[in-house]
């Protein structure tokens, strides 16, 4: 019996910063268009959210928007929200952006660790294991926030790929 017509279930990532309104918002973006370039948007279900409650609801900040956006990135329909302890079980992947997300978010952990990764992680050559938090700071820190998670956005998919896409067919796996 052919099991085409099953649908295929999604990989489902949260990226998690502090905020929710700058760093996973643009590591969220980031992510999507490499999928979508990749062709491969079927497979994934993809969102963000924050460690704390201070923005929620919110547009993203004004500046991720606008740097974003000189590289392609729209981040204008996202609205800020926070983890809730229900999305440690939905989704597959929770992906912190600095280590004070991750052991937060470690601390609402019972038995989901193992989905639980540091985005930077997957991008060890540039010598960054975290992304600093750019919201204090001026526009080189919202630069470098999207030079790192469009190179931690590159390793995570080829991990995903490897490890879940692995018998797609060869036109979808470049
Ligand atoms: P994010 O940046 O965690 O990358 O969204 C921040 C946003 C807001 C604040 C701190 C960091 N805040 O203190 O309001």
């Amino acid at each position: 019996m052919s099991n085409s017509a099953q649908p295929v279930p999604k990989i489902k990532i949260l990226f998690v910063c502090l905020g929710n309104i700058c760093r996973s918002p643009t590591a969220e973006a980031v992510f999507r268009k490499l999928v979508e370039t990749e062709g491969l948007s079927d497979y994934f279900e993809i969102d963000s959210a924050g460690t704390a409650g201070y923005h929620i609801g919110e547009m993203a900040d004004s500046r991720s928007i606008r740097h974003a956006q000189r590289r392609g990135y729209d981040l204008t329909p996202h609205r800020a929200r926070r983890i809730e302890v229900e999305d440690l079980d939905y989704y597959d992947y929770i992906v912190a952006m600095d280590e004070d997300n991750y052991s937060d978010i470690a601390a609402l952990c019972t038995t989901q660790w193992k989905k639980l990764k540091r985005f930077m992680d997957f991008a060890p050559e540039t010598g960054y294991d975290e992304i600093p938090d750019p919201y204090y700071r001026g526009a080189e820190a919202f630069e470098l926030a999207l030079d790192l998670a469009e190179k931690a956005a590159k390793g995570l998919l080829d991990f995903v790929k490897e490890k879940h896409l692995s018998n797609l067919p060869r036109e979808q796996k470049a």
